[in-house]
């Protein structure tokens, strides 16, 4: 593989549930090391499009490669995901918490693991709570946790898995302003030092200029306006935001994300 051969395509892809379009004709290449922030109206696919990615889904039409292999029919470890609201047990303190990823993930059958495979899995946990900055409530139960340190807390298990993709689905929505700003430099960090692809989906479109080294603007470029559901969502703008911090499109973005035309449509803001 060169180096310019990208990480992710998007081939043609559409997506319906039943006679639902939701997304219509996506094709897209994403380089190695990018991090794309996607918004658009809510309902308008971009949930489904990182459940494709996540392999949770599959496209109706057309194909997703990774790495220029058809996608796996089914998660791998090397895409971890994290939603805006994760669940972790609340029963098990931070450190079990992540312990528990391990077990599943390399004995599945009894969850448990002992001798040097521990050591080692514990080894790994105290260098991501490190990096995570939960070095200090390792021993604490969620419900101690504050907001941050839990989504904190989420990343960690995604991140233990070390996925090459990692998908971000709003994990910052619920966060307070300050917490988000110093989630945005953790996210940042772990970016440079792990040499990520990051796909995150935001409803906020200053945070995904901030983040984003691509910005995608899901939106349906047709409607019927007697069937809402013909038509689905495709990418309307690709901002390369290396080159283009250009302001200039934002009253239309921001206009998208609001949902206005979706409203218009009689679907929900
Ligand atoms: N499993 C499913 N079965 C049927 N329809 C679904 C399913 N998942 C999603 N949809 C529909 O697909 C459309 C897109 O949903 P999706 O959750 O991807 O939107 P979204 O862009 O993430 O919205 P939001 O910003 O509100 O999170 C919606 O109309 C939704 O009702
Ligand atoms: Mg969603």
């Amino acid at each position: 593989m060169t180096s310019t051969e990208p990480i992710v395509s998007v081939r043609n892809v559409s997506k319906y549930y039943d006679d639902n379009c939701v997304l219509e004709r996506l094709s897209l290449d994403v380089e190695s090391g990018s991090i794309c922030t996607i918004v658009g109206a809510s309902g308008c696919g971009k949930s489904t499009f990182l459940r494709m990615l996540l392999s949770q889904e599959r496209p109706s039409r057309g194909s997703l490669l990774v790495d220029g292999k058809p996608i796996a029919a089914e998660p791998t470890p090397d895409r971890g995901i994290v939603f805006q609201r994760y669940s972790v047990f609340s029963h098990l303190t931070v450190e079990e918490n992540l312990l528990l990823v391990r077990e599943v993930e390399t004995a599945p059958m009894a969850a448990r693991l002992f001798g040097v495979a521990r050591r080692q899995a514990l080894e790994d946990i105290e260098e991501t709570l490190e990096k995570i900055g939960l070095t200090g409530a390792r021993k604490q139960f969620p419900s101690q946790l504050s907001g941050g340190m839990q989504q904190r807390l989420a990343i960690a298990q995604t991140l233990l898995k070390r996925p090459k993709i990692l998908l971000l689905d709003e994990p910052f929505g619920a966060l307070d302003p300050g917490i988000r700003s110093d989630m945005h430099e953790l996210l940042k960090g772990i970016w440079q030092e792990n040499l990520m692809t990051v796909f995150m989906v935001t409803h906020d479109i200053s945070e995904a200029f901030k983040l984003g080294t691509r910005l995608l603007v899901f939106d349906k470029r047709r409607y019927d306006p007697h069937d809402s559901s013909a038509y689905g969502a495709t990418v309307t703008y690709d901002l390369d935001l290396y080159k283009q911090q250009s302001t200039a499109n934002l009253p239309a973005i921001e206009s998208i994300v609001g949902g206005h035309r979706a409203v218009e449509k009689g679907k929900k803001p």
